[in-house]
């Protein structure tokens, strides 16, 4: 409400109708008003124009399903390497769009268009030196990152096609490298090809067919400099841009590995692996409540596991205080007739409760198992 609505209330509450009771704002009070009225609408628009995009594509939604994600316990430093890698490929993105404003695929000026871009180009030099070194960053990286994924077991069950996915980001992730390699076109970049080629070309079966598609014909040319200037541009990021979107889609859909030393329950949205084998359909499976990502740390089980351990152990109590009564029924009749609570509990005219014992007890000829 209004300061000044407000004011209108009050007056109207404390004496209805008395013009003078309705107070003018000062000039200070309208210009806190004003100055409300300017922020208020401000932020409205904002919220308004986020709330308009978010209503039509959920990104809300996706964002928090990607950032507020339940990670298990024990998640470390060594599960940045892939954001790391990530992060690495988006730098390596932003600054090749900034050395494509300035290079040339031509065999006869591409060594010139880079000498150009180090040497006069405001910070052509930085960037080029960006670009160089983060593709090499990026496959340590990589390396790092599968390290991690192998040691800590996540390319298993259920996790194996994103591993597989990771093969080909690994092989395209080294082609870029290939592809980059020669586009300053000098001598060492001309020969180092050179050399690439021949070994891709000794490859088995399709080794020959690459090394003729790489060099866009059977001898190095020209054109050669054209094809890997489009794949290390368009095609190869392409692919490994949509495949870091089908791998991080796998990565919030399954969660991530545990680490070895904990304790690991069924992954989120995964059936496990007996009802796999079993051939039992993700819809006949009783709903199994897990932690998260579907890890369960060690020494703390979910509440459900808690409350159905809480009632086994109420069950084998109960068990075992029945089986204590009948001993102490089948006991009873041996026992002396001053031992008084025995005999209470246990009348000497009833019945034993377990008749395979009885004879024996009574005959003393201990053969029960007859
Ligand atoms: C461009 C290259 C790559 C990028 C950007 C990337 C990115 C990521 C990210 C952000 C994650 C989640 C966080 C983490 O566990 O680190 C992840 C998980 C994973 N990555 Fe990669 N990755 C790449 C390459 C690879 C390679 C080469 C492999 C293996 C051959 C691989 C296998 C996996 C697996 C199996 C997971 C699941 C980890 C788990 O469940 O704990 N990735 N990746």
């Amino acid at each position: 409400m209004s300061l000044l609505k407000r004011k209108k209330n009050d007056a109207a509450e404390n004496g209805a109708g008395d013009e003078e009771a309705v107070a003018k704002p000062t000039k200070g009070e309208r210009l806190g008003q004003a100055k409300d009225l300017g922020v208020h609408h401000g932020t409205q628009a904002g919220i308004d124009v986020a709330g308009w995009v978010d209503s039509r594509v959920n990104a809300t939604g996706i964002f928090t399903a990607m950032m507020s994600r339940h990670v298990p316990k024990g998640t470390n430093w060594f599960y940045t390497l892939g954001s790391a890698t990530m992060f690495i490929f988006a730098m390596q993105a932003i600054t090749g769009v900034f050395l494509s404003m300035y290079y040339t695929p031509s065999a006869t000026q591409a060594y010139a268009s880079i000498t150009h871009m180090t040497n006069e180009v405001f910070m052509g030099e930085f960037v080029r030196g960006m670009h160089k070194w983060g593709a090499s960053l990026m496959i340590i990286l990589i390396f790092l990152h599968m390290g991690r994924t192998f040691f800590f077991g996540a390319y298993k069950y259920p996790r194996e096609l994103n591993w597989v996915i990771g093969v080909v980001l690994l092989i395209l992730t080294t082609v870029m490298g290939l592809t980059g390699y020669l586009l300053p076109f000098d001598q060492r970049s001309f020969w180092a090809t050179i050399v690439a080629n021949n070994i891709t070309a000794s490859g088995p079966v399709v080794g020959p067919y690459l090394a003729d598609f790489l060099r866009a014909g059977p001898d190095f040319s020209a054109t050669t400099l054209s094809r890997f200037y489009a794949l290390h541009m368009m095609v190869v990021p392409g692919l490994i841009a949509a495949l870091i979107g089908a791998h991080l889609f796998f990565v919030v859909k399954l969660g991530t590995t545990a680490p070895p030393w904990v304790r690991a329950g069924r992954p989120k949205g995964a059936r496990p692996e007996e009802a796999v084998t079993a051939g039992v359909a993700r819809e006949d499976l009783e709903e199994v409540p897990v932690n998260g990502a579907g890890i369960v740390a060690e020494g703390e089980p979910p509440e459900a596991e808690v409350a159905e351990a809480d009632a086994d152990a109420a069950e084998a109590e109960a068990v075992e205080a029945t089986e204590a009564a009948e001993t102490e029924a089948a006991v009873a009749p041996e026992e002396p007739a001053e031992e008084a609570p025995a005999a209470d509990e246990a009348p000497a005219e009833e019945p034993p409760a377990d008749p395979a014992d009885a004879p024996a007890e009574e005959d003393g000829e201990g053969e029960v198992n007859s």
